[in-house]
Parts: structure tokens; sequence; C-alpha cells
């Protein structure tokens, strides 16, 4: 391909988990390092890298669409990057398939986007999914930007090989990041404005470290030392499994103020027979257990939860058993999915494949139930005096769009800013969000 002019304009478009937005957040921050600026909402874009996800078929035939219709307003074609789990599953595939991507690049090795850039620039198409032994943590630039709610990845990479799940192949092993860096990290995110900051990994309960004093800790003890951070008001953590949840993490919230009443505590399904053949590690039983001893320590919690219909040989039974753990559980909110037989994992050649249509008709009646849960908790939070954490306008002329403890949102009339913390009174509620009442006259 022929040398193309250096582009001057980025955007980053991002798709699936948080880590992605975290991800996509520190290309742009590095493509501006590199004196590219980032592109005006609606306006084009000289180079567009679309940072995708790998974790069901459907996410990856939306980025191939995506590919196709990329086109400036003159007619021409951007200059086109893949990042993300895409990117490192099927490399060499989207440069086979769509010659319009001149860069591919895996999570792992994104630091190196730039010696790409100059690459393309050259003329010549560059795939780089690498698992390098050195870390993009220690490239990066310094974080300098943030909104009011910021994400920081602390743990990446998975060792639990769940059988339907590509993110151990893509993502790689579990890694921790220093506590050093996190520390430094937050305090630079705080800095920059941000006054909640979530914690993310793919397994973030199980991220490990050394404080200062070489003494060995875990996530309770990471965010404690984040609570003593005094701009920072307040701390989440995603995801989670059930096996990693610590009695040091449970305590922490009973202890740590600053520490959100919201557990996203995946649990897949309901019958041990499935969460068996998924190699999950703990049974129906002790998920529950878990959430006992964490209400005991918080009773107001927000539970969310993950959950997959249809895996290879579920019966009508076990997704029965589904629905019934559903009503034990008790949840503020849940995602839920199809399977999604993933090439390279096990699940994807097990017998018993679950046709579409029952698929369909398990999620719909799966959906109906957690519906139905987080309309109840909203209605049961109605009367309820909060903080919120005032993210964004709302639609209407004086509406503002905040978040709750427990990670509802909430609109209300007031006269605020971005980035305030107020104390709210939940008046009503919808089943996906709350109508509040500003309590106090916002601070200045
Ligand atoms: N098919 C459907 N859902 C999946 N998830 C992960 N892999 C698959 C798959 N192959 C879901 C799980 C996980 C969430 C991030 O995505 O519920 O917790
Ligand atoms: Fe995937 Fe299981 Fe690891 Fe979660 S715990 S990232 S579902 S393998």
């Amino acid at each position: 391909m022929p040398p193309i002019p250096a582009p001057q304009t980025y955007r980053v478009k991002s798709f699936g988990c948080q880590m992605n937005v975290y991800d996509g957040e520190r290309m742009g921050e590095l493509l501006t390092e590199q004196g590219l600026s980032a592109a005006a909402e609606g306006a084009d874009a000289d180079l567009v890298v679309l940072n995708t996800c790998h974790i069901r078929e459907k996410a990856v035939d939306r980025v191939y669409s995506d590919i196709g219709r990329l086109r400036r307003e003159d007619g021409s074609v951007p200059l086109i990057a893949v990042a993300g789990c895409i990117a490192q599953a099927e490399g060499e595939e989207i440069m086979a398939r769509a010659p319009s991507v001149k860069m591919v690049v895996g999570p792992q090795a994104y630091h190196r986007l730039p010696g790409m850039l100059a690459e393309a620039v050259a003329g010549r198409r560059a795939v780089d999914t690498d698992m390098p032994a050195e870390s993009k943590f220690d490239v990066l630039p310094r974080r300098r930007r943030s909104g009011p709610s910021a994400f920081l990845t602390v743990q990446e990479g998975c060792d639990k090989f769940c059988t339907y799940c590509v993110v151990p192949y893509t993502r790689g092993a579990e890694i921790s990041r220093p506590f050093a860096d996190l520390v430094e990290e937050a305090r630079r995110l705080v800095e920059a404005g941000a006054r909640e900051i979530t914690l993310l990994g793919q397994n973030v309960n199980a991220w490990a470290g050394e404080d200062e004093k070489g003494r060995a800790i875990g996530l309770d003890g990471l965010t404690r030392e984040l609570a003593a951070l005094p701009e920072l008001a307040r701390i989440r953590y995603t995801t989670s499994h059930p096996n990693d949840m610590t009695d040091g993490l449970i305590a922490a919230h009973a202890e740590n103020p600053k520490l959100m009443p919201f557990l996203h505590l995946p649990v897949q399904s309901g019958s041990d027979r499935v969460l068996k053949a998924m190699n999950r590690s703990h049974t129906v039983d002790s998920y529950l257990k878990v959430l006992d001893r964490v209400r005991a320590a918080r009773p107001d919690i927000a539970l969310s939860g993950d959950f997959i219909v249809g895996f290879p040989g579920e019966t009508e039974a076990e997704f029965a058993e589904t629905l019934s753990l559903i009503d034990a559980a008790g949840y503020a909110q849940a995602f839920s999915f199809k399977y999604s037989p993933r090439p390279g994992t096990p699940a994807a050649t097990m017998d018993g494949q679950i046709a579409p249509e029952v698929m369909d008709e398990r999620l719909q009646r799966l959906q109906a139930a957690i519906n139905r849960d987080q309309f109840a908790f909203n209605r049961a939070s109605v009367g309820r005096t909060c903080d919120v954490l005032v993210e964004r306008k709302g639609k209407l002329p004086g509406q503002w769009l905040g978040k709750s403890p427990w990670l509802q949102s909430v609109h209300f009339e007031a006269d605020v800013a971005i980035g305030d913390i107020v104390s709210v009174e939940l008046a009503t509620a919808g089943p996906n969000s709350l109508g509040g009442r500003l309590l106090v006259p916002a601070h200045a």
C-alpha cells in the first residue's frame, strides 16, 4: 500500500466491557501524546480505532459490519485500526478479510500503537497480537483527564477457564498491577476530577499485591488505601468471582464507608450440573452462602449478576433452577445472555447445543424475572435519602442525572454541577431509574 498522510484526528470506538472503555481511554491518551486530537462529536476522524469485544458472536458480527460502513463525508475510508479482543483472537483473519484495516493490535500490545501508526503511514500494514513481557501500563502516558466517575484497571486476564469463555485466551493469564502504580494512577485521576473510581479486572477480587511496607494485601487493602485520598468519595470494583470473596473484602463492606454497597457477582446458572460443566468451581449453595456473608456485613448491598441461558445440555428443569436461584438471591439488577459458542473454548464442541428458539424463550423468561426484581428493588428504595454523584445533564431543562450508592440512575431538578455529590430523597421509581428531590442545597 502507498504511504499516506499522517492522521491529524482520531476516534476510538469501544465495544463490550468496562475494561475496553478503560483501554480505549488509554489509547486516546497515547494518540493525543503523539500529537493527534480527538475528532469532535459527529465530525470525521482521520484514524478510527475499533476497540472490539469477542465475548459473544453478535459483538463480532457488529465489528465487521462497522468496518464495511466506515466512510468519511467525502467518500474516502479513514485509516482503520482494530484493537481489543477480536484483534487478539482473529488478527490475521481480519487482515485477510478486511483490506481497509491497516493496523491490528491486541489488548496487551496497544502501547505500541505509535510505532504501528508510523508503519501504516509509511504504507505497511501491521499486526501486533503479542503478549509482551513489558507491561503496557509502564509505558502509557500519565492520566490527565477524568470525568467524575473513572475506571482503573487493577487486574487483568483470567486463570479460571470457564468452559464457555474466551477471556483467558484473549486477555491472557491473570496479572495484578503493582500497588504503588495503582495508588499513583488513582491519585492522578482524582487530581483530574474523579470523585468515584471503579477498580476493574476480569477477576478483580483476585487482585493481590504488596503495600509500601512489603506486606501482602488483597483488594480490601487496596480499597482501604485508596479511601485515604480525601477527594475520592466512592470506590467500586467489578467483576468478582464468587470463590474469591475473601473475609477481608466482605469485612471492607462493613468498615470502609467509601466502598459502595454494590456487588456484581456473576453466577451464570442455578443448576449445579451446569455450573460443573461450565467449570465454575462453585455451587448454587456456596454462592448463596457468600451472599449471606456479604449481607451480614452490609445489609443494604445491591446485588448484580450475569447469567447464561442455553449452555450445552441445559434442560428445562435446569433452567427452572436458574429462575429459582433468582428468587433466592434477590438481584437489584443483572445481565443475561444467550450462550454463544466461542471458537477454541471447550463448550463450543460439547454435545447438546441448544436450539436458538429455545434460548430465545428462556432468555425472555429470565429477563422478565430480572426486570421484575429490579423494579421491585427500585420501588423499595423510594423514601430513602442518599448521596447522588452528579454525572451529566438530563434530557429536560434543569434536570440532572447521577448515581445512587446502589448504582441506580437518579434524575432530579436542581442547581448543581457535574461532579457534585448531593443529598437526594428518592421519590419515584421506574423500572430503570428513580426520580429524586434535592434535600440540601448543593455545595459550591
Ligand atoms: N456466551 C454467552 N455469554 C457469555 N459470557 C461469557 N462468555 C459467554 C459466551 N460464550 C457472559 C458471562 C460473563 C459475561 C461477561 O459474559 O455471563 O460473566
Ligand atoms: Fe471468563 Fe470465567 Fe474468567 Fe469470568 S471467571 S473471565 S467467565 S473464564
